[in-house]
């Protein structure tokens, strides 16, 4: 499935769409996680660079199809501009319209005479007049970055008229959001679908994206070691059949584990589970022929709070208590196994990470990983949301192959191996 990438289209005058995937964590209007943005940039700039004019345009959480503030991208507009421009912000002196901002300052006057510079700008919608105007008013190497494109109901419906006023903003359409790559909504697939005739390539990050998950399910160097965790089975069910075919083994943590050990008839307590899941668990177990590893001991306590009280146990968990994480023998024991592996792909913690007392399992498997990577020469591949965030605060995200900007869509390239939104593309 080799696509074009934008590095094989000219760009130089031209207006790019591109979908871009800056649904990134803020914080009382600050952006707490800006690695969507960063990881885009090569693209960004590749297209800057060769003089195209860049329309990008993205969601932001999820607001329920009209305009709600604390879903704006304006601070993402501010973080773009700094990281294009690596200088702060000031209105630019000829602005268009009242709702279009400018966002740049020059590094030198002599290159504001010059005009050389990116100009990143910020449209307070993403179809209409205004933004049109915009559009067309972007000089080559100029960036405007729409606002979130689920404050219309139409982005999420892949509504057509909407597709159409978006399509008619640029000559060329590139797809760099693989955090969306999995959605089939408008800005995503109705869009490339209108501009057929035109090119339609990926940016450099699903094409990076692609081909460490492709590679790693289509031929993996061996042990092939799968770590899976995360509080539901529910969400992984595909994705742990698909591996059980291609791992060598799946080692399992999280709430999810004590699914499983229902399935076992095994006591888990008050430990989160899915009973309707339970026969499901079984049967997986039944298929994995002794692929599936299940935690040997577990980290329990009756409250799940930063000051928790915690004991260990092995087997049975006791009526009045919660599994919160694997214990340390399962740390060790999975330890040795990603020691031993070629190839590691993991998603999901293995307990509650986010509470000091339960952050144990997580962090020993994250450091394992990291091991395997440098000493090893393992390919290691995080699958974005929770570990990738994991990993992120445990400061090991630069010790391991690559860390995923897709939560959900890294899961269900793992079972599809494809995805409708990219299948269009030249
Ligand atoms: C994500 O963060 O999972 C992607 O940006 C997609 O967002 P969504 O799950 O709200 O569609
Ligand atoms: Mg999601």
């Amino acid at each position: 499935m080799a696509k074009k990438t934008v590095a094989d289209i000219d760009v130089n005058g031209k207006r790019v769409l591109m979908r871009v995937d800056f649904n990134v964590p803020l914080e009382g209007g600050a952006i707490t996680d800006d690695r969507r943005i960063v990881q885009a940039m090569p693209t960004i700039k590749s297209v800057i660079e060769r003089g195209g004019r860049l329309i990008l345009m993205s969601h932001l959480g999820r607001p329920k199809g009209g305009p709600e503030p604390k879903y704006s991208l304006k601070p993402v507009a501010d973080r773009l501009s700094r990281l294009v421009n690596e200088c702060q912000a000031v209105p630019h002196p000829h602005g268009e319209g009242r709702n279009v901002t400018d966002l740049h300052v020059m590094r030198d006057p002599a290159e504001k005479a010059a005009d050389t510079h990116a100009r990143v700008r910020f449209v307070n919608d993403c179809v209409g007049l205004e933004v049109e105007q915009a559009a067309r008013s972007l000089k080559d190497g100029d960036v405007l970055l729409l606002e979130n494109l689920r404050f219309h109901k139409g982005e999420e419906k892949n509504e057509a008229k909407f597709a159409e006023q978006l399509a008619r903003l640029g000559d060329v359409y590139v797809n760099d959001a693989f955090g969306t790559a999995h959605r089939e909504h408008a800005s995503t697939f109705g869009v490339p679908q209108l501009l057929q005739g035109k090119p339609r390539v990926i940016g450099f990050l699903i094409q990076k994206e692609l081909k460490f998950l492709g590679d790693a399910i289509g031929r993996p160097q061996r042990p092939f070691v799968a770590i899976l965790g995360g509080a539901k089975v529910s969400d992984k069910i595909n994705v742990i059949e698909k591996l059980l075919d291609k791992a060598d083994l799946l080692l399992i943590g999280g709430a999810m584990a004590y699914t499983f050990f229902l399935g076992q008839n095994k006591q888990v307590g008050r430990s989160l589970v899915e009973r309707d899941k339970v026969d499901l668990a079984r049967e997986l177990l039944g298929k994995a022929r002794g692929k599936i590893r299940l935690p040997v001991d577990n980290v329990i306590s009756n409250e799940m709070t930063d000051t928790a009280k915690t004991s260990v146990v092995e087997g049975n968990i006791p009526a009045d208590m919660e599994g919160l994480d694997i214990g340390p023998k399962t740390r060790q024991l999975y330890a040795s196994e990603i020691a031993k592996s070629k190839t590691v792909i993991w998603n999901g913690p293995m307990g509650v990470f986010e509470k000091k007392p339960f952050a144990e399992g997580t962090r020993a498997v994250a450091q394992a990983v990291a091991d395997a990577t440098v000493k090893n020469g393992a390919v290691t591949i995080i699958g974005g949301g929770d570990s990738a965030a994991a990993i992120e605060q445990l400061e090991l995200a630069d010790k391991v192959s690559h860390v995923s900007t897709g939560g959900g869509a890294s899961l269900e390239f793992l079972e599809n191996g494809h995805f409708a939104t990219l299948d269009i593309l030249d």
